[in-house]
């Protein structure tokens, strides 16, 4: 019953950037990352990966020609090949295409879920991959929690609680506030209708815990009785993933891998002031703690 798996987000290749775009994002050298990446994830020995979307850099801001798009999810592939678990993928807003907005060539190569797919991964253990886009990105870059992922997360939560299964939730975008809005400040990056989500989730005793990517930032929460986890990006400061541990005695436990490549690292920090690189990164405990999971234990033990 214990798991160990990775959760790598945000690794946004670019097949022919000519550009970096905005820091942390490192773009023109996507492909060193990827070359490092596969073996740092195939040494964690992990049973199973996943990625929170944004593999690519289609959709808005990026002005991907059209042919650039199908060779970056080409080589985004062929890296992912090279991972020996099994991976499974939540999509992003930048992994449809700049033009249309549309997620088909990508779900050729990459498969992911139509609304919400529910996997089971390990033993005792089931993932919720959701799918927020049912409109364009291009139109929504946030996402929407609907109806009918709430639907599909209710009934999959009651039969896994009802066969002793822990059920973790995978969506690309934020679902929990950072900051209030002040001024002209206004905070983003959290999926549309949150608030349900989170009200669904309380309310579901199999739903352990909630991973998220998009704001490249680390952050690990604790509501009631379950986690939320932020995880930051690949593709530049901090430039790693997450390696976790589920125990049988309901213990969540994760260390935040970097990748081993120290001058594009110096390269992407040297972008920012030093308290925007923090909040990066985050905090110590951000990164590698070790947190006891009321839901898990009661679920697993
Ligand atoms: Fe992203
Ligand atoms: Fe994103």
């Amino acid at each position: 019953m214990p798991s160990h798996f990775v959760f790598v987000t945000d690794s946004h290749h670019h097949a022919a950037a000519a550009e970096d775009f905005g820091a942390p994002k490192m773009l023109t050298r996507s492909h060193e990352i990827h070359r490092a990446m596969v073996p740092a994830i195939n040494t964690c020995n992990a049973d199973f990966i996943v990625h929170g979307g944004d593999v690519v850099c289609g959709g808005g801001s990026f002005e991907m020609p059209y042919d650039i798009y199908l060779q970056t999810i080409d080589e985004a592939k062929k890296a992912f090949d090279g991972l020996h678990a099994p991976t499974y993928y939540v999509p992003g807003n930048h992994d449809c295409d700049a033009q249309e907005g549309s997620f088909e060539a990508f779900a050729r190569q990459f498969p992911i879920p139509e609304t919400l797919d529910i996997v089971e991964a390990a033993p005792r253990l089931r993932l919720a991959l959701a799918n927020v886009y049912p409109v364009s990105p291009l139109e929504d870059s946030l996402g929407t929690w609907t109806e009918a992922h709430d639907r599909i997360l209710r009934e999959a939560a009651a039969k896994a609680y009802s066969d002793r299964c822990a059920l973790i939730l995978f969506i690309h975008p934020w679902v929990f506030p950072q900051y209030e809005a002040q001024a002209d400040f206004v905070p983003g990056g959290i999926v549309g209708n949150a608030e349900q989500l989170i009200e669904t989730v309380k309310n579901l005793p199999a739903a352990i815990a909630i991973f998220t990517g998009h704001r490249h930032i680390n952050r690990i929460r604790t509501y009631r009785d379950f986690l939320v986890v932020d995880t930051a990006c690949l593709i530049g400061f901090p430039l790693g993933f997450r390696e976790v541990w589920l125990t049988e005695d309901g213990y969540f436990k994760t260390r935040f891998r970097t990748l081993d490549l120290p001058d594009l690292m110096q390269a992407s920090f040297d972008r920012s002031p030093v308290k925007t690189n923090q909040i990066w990164q985050g905090e110590v405990h951000d990164r590698d703690t070790e947190i006891l999971i009321p839901r898990l234990k009661a679920l697993w033990e």
